[in-house]
């Protein structure tokens, strides 16, 4: 009896002109940035599921210890009909909540959201067979331009976990987590996942591994530019560059070109160049501290109600709830 459907959500040329427009801008700005969504084809999704499984990138492993321990907790204080999930990537973590759910009984649809068609095909199909009584319901979606989507029955918990939030800067988290806050009746839940601020080696580390996998991670930017815009970007010519901003509490990962070179993209009819050394920013992860995590949750409408770290204190979640 298992049921399972997908929607694309946006109109099919959606990520084709976001792409050309994210581009056009970043790439003539100074300095140069990429948004980070642009990593997750099918091969960046493959490596960020590979990053996931690193001795240094702890992020992964730490909330789900938080989940392991407290899924049953979440089930109960929430007794969700609905959950919604955004950036659901693989869905490997949410199987915690899903069973928990499950098992007090309440759940009956799941919507996972994500960029990444490809991923969010293959696990909503693999959850429709593994939980036969629950509606699954996949949205493609780019969740960073809205978040007027199809939901379920309340009450429901729309979970943003991983520490995706933190690849916002500080003005799209504020009109992401309204927009968030949006989506919630009263009696509904937000279940969020930050990273929190720790030594910087360690942090510095989880974002430079030594297999190089975070390297081509990033990098693979480079070959989705080439592909989808015709671009002639040789990613042998860039380095991975990882970094923390004691500052703004952010790690930060850019690509730095290894010499001067001039970059076509066709699609965009631009010749893009670079200086040597001259570093091109690909993604911001803020870290978060539990006093800002509450601050920024109260700026959007939201009360924290729940805070868990895993044992080690390296990651947090939070539930809230509409104030
Ligand atoms: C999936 C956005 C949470 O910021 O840690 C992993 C992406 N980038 N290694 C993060 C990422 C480099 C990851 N998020």
């Amino acid at each position: 009896m298992s049921s399972y459907d997908l929607t694309r959500f946006l109109a099919a040329d959606h990520f084709s002109h976001a792409l050309r427009h994210d581009v056009q801008h970043g790439l003539t700005a100074s300095p140069k940035t990429l948004p980070p969504k642009w990593f997750y084809d099918t091969r960046g999704s493959e490596l960020f599921e590979e990053i996931t499984r690193l001795p240094e990138y702890y992020p992964t492993r730490a909330e789900r210890g938080i989940l392991m321990s407290r899924a049953r907790a979440i089930a109960a204080i929430t007794q969700a009909r609905t959950l919604v999930e955004l950036g659901s990537g693989s869905s490997e973590k949410t199987r915690l909540l899903l069973d928990a759910l499950r098992e007090l009984g309440t759940l009956e649809t799941y919507v996972p959201v994500d960029v990444s068609e490809s991923a969010l095909d293959a696990a909503g199909k693999a959850l429709a067979v593994e939980f036969p009584s629950l509606a699954v319901h996949a949205v493609v979606s780019d969740f960073t331009h809205g978040l007027d989507l199809p939901t379920g029955p309340g009450p429901k918990i729309v979970a943003f976990l991983g520490g995706t939030l933190g690849n916002l800067l500080p003005e799209e988290r504020a009109e992401f987590l309204s927009a968030l806050r949006g989506m919630l009746d009263p009696g509904d839940f937000l279940l969020l996942g930050t990273d929190l601020v720790k030594d910087p080696k360690v942090l510095v580390a989880a974002y430079d591994d030594t297999a190089g996998v975070t390297a081509a991670f990033n990098k693979n930017v480079l070959a989705v530019l080439n592909r989808e815009l015709d671009a002639d970007f040789d990613p042998a010519q860039f380095e991975h560059v990882a970094l923390w901003d004691a500052r703004q509490e952010w790690i930060e990962m850019r690509l730095r070109s290894t010499r001067a070179q001039s970059v076509k993209i066709r699609a965009l009819d631009l010749a893009v160049h670079f200086e040597a050394g001259e570093e091109m920013r690909t993604e911001v992860s803020a870290k978060f501290r539990r006093t800002r995590v509450a601050d920024e949750l109260s700026a959007a409408g939201l009360r924290l109600s729940e805070w868990w770290t895993d044992s080690q204190g390296r990651f947090g979640l939070s539930l809230a709830v509409p104030r």
